[in-house]
């Protein structure tokens, strides 16, 4: 296939016969974040490159390898953002959100790039579901930010997943659990990739994510997080497990969760597939980065939040065969032959939108039969034919696809009467679907 009709590696089309899902996950995360005191934020899709190098932090997979940077006209570094953290973080410091009531709650529903090796689930465009809650340090908060991805899953029938917990502390026991790492890591520096040698020195932690095979295994035997805690982050994380227990939300708690981006301090989390076709899919994670707006040049204010990943949410409700309702269908088709007709039936089908109904006519000019056809195809559920005899006695058939069912309706008050037949049939549909 030519180049410039194929979309480049690693992005997707969302299709129409597709779209209807994603708005539905989308308008739940949404909806459940509402729920829970979250406003949206809309963000650019691209930032200064040092807000990520500097967020993200310039050791993790994500800013070594697979942004998407460039130069833009002006001459300066800006990259696509891989994460929605950092932006929104960004915007409530220069917006001066974070200095009014908080905490402050913000969700937003975007795309990320990622210059990722693309494969099931992995893409370099995906989408995210996010909420960050800025100044809240209390086990509390991340109880209910926990409480929130549940919620959301489960409004929307998301079963067969579990919430690993872990917490890998605060700047003060890390520094003494980046030693421990340290010390075992240099035992192992001649079977290490090369980009752990260097990591080993700057942040042994981010060996902990490392892909390749040989890293991985050496990283399995390594000292875990959950040791090395202090008091104070000990107290933390059984505060967050005690609300948790109170709440009725599993978790299990894996000290080998330690997230791939460097701003996390104290909890974190994955929420992770267990269908066996995804099995260790990671559904979405977040987490608490009490340091990030001090290192982004702002006053010390806790914070925390979780990144969903659309695509793999809907790879797992389809997997699972959940319901997801269908789009609204199309109404009523009106077929017309003739310029009366057609004027006729443009008239009907504006009074029947302006019902909030989804009428379409034919609009092309084809032959009744190619109409009738194209009107079962869309799936229309009624169809109304209108031609020359129909315009001088006022009169037409109003047909039911599903039933086949017809019957004479006038056009003179049609888009009332069909209203009231089209409300009473959605009852009626909803009353035996209960
Ligand atoms: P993350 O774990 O890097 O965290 O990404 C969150 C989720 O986005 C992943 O668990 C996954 O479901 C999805 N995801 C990431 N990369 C890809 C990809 N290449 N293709 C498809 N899906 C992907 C963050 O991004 C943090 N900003 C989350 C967060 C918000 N922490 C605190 N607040």
């Amino acid at each position: 296939m030519p180049l410039i009709t194929k979309a480049v590696r690693g992005t997707r089309d969302v299709l129409p016969g597709e779209s209807h899902e994603y708005q539905y996950v989308e308008r739940v995360a949404l909806e459940t974040a509402r729920n829970f005191g979250y406003r949206e934020i809309r963000v650019p899709v691209f930032e200064h490159t040092e807000l990520f190098e500097r967020g993200v932090g310039g050791t993790t997979d994500v800013v070594q390898k697979e942004m998407y940077t460039f130069f833009d006209k002006g001459g300066r570094s800006v990259t696509l953002r891989p994460e929605g953290t950092a932006g929104a973080a960004r915007a409530c410091m220069e917006h001066g959100l974070l200095g009014d009531a908080l905490p402050q709650k913000v969700c937003y529903a975007f795309n990320c790039y990622r210059y990722d090796k693309p494969q099931a689930g992995r893409y370099r465009e995906y989408t995210t579901f996010g909420v960050e809650c800025f100044g809240a340090a209390p086990p509390a908060a991340d109880a209910e930010v926990i409480a929130l991805a549940a919620e959301y899953f489960s409004a929307l029938s998301l079963t067969d997943y579990r919430i690993e917990l872990n917490s890998i502390g605060c700047p003060a026991c890390r520094k003494v659990y980046l030693d421990a790492l340290r010390d075992y890591f240099t035992r192992h520096t001649g079977e290490l990739c090369g980009t752990c040698n260097e990591r080993l020195e700057k942040n042994p932690m981010r060996i902990l994510d490392c892909k390749s095979p040989v890293c991985a295994e050496i990283a399995a035997k390594s000292p875990i997080v959950t040791d090395y805690l202090c008091g104070d982050c000990k107290a933390h994380f059984e505060g967050v497990q005690a609300l948790l227990r109170a709440m009725e939300i599993p978790c299990v708690l894996n000290p080998r969760v330690v997230r791939g981006l460097d701003y996390y301090t104290r909890t974190v989390f994955e929420f992770v597939s267990e269908l066996p076709k995804l099995e260790g899919l990671a559904l979405g994670g977040g987490g608490r980065y009490d340091g990030l707006i001090e290192e982004l040049g702002g006053a010390h204010t806790p914070s925390l939040g979780f990144g969903l990943g659309i695509e793999r949410i809907l790879m797992h409700l389809r997997e699972l065969e959940a319901p997801i309702p269908a789009p609204e269908p199309c109404a009523i088709y009106i077929a017309n032959r003739g310029e009366q007709a057609l004027t006729r039936a443009a008239q009907l089908a504006n009074e029947l939108r302006s019902e909030g109904l989804s009428a379409q006519m034919d609009i092309t000019g084809r032959s009744l039969k190619a109409q009738m056809k194209y009107a079962d195809k869309l799936g229309a559920r009624f169809t109304l034919v209108l031609g020359e005899e129909e315009l001088q006695t006022h009169c037409a058939r109003l047909k039911d696809m599903v039933t086949g069912a017809e019957e004479p309706v006038t056009l003179d008050d049609f888009a009332d009467r069909f209203g009231q037949i089209w409300f009473r049939l959605a009852e009626e549909e909803m009353l035996n679907a209960e």
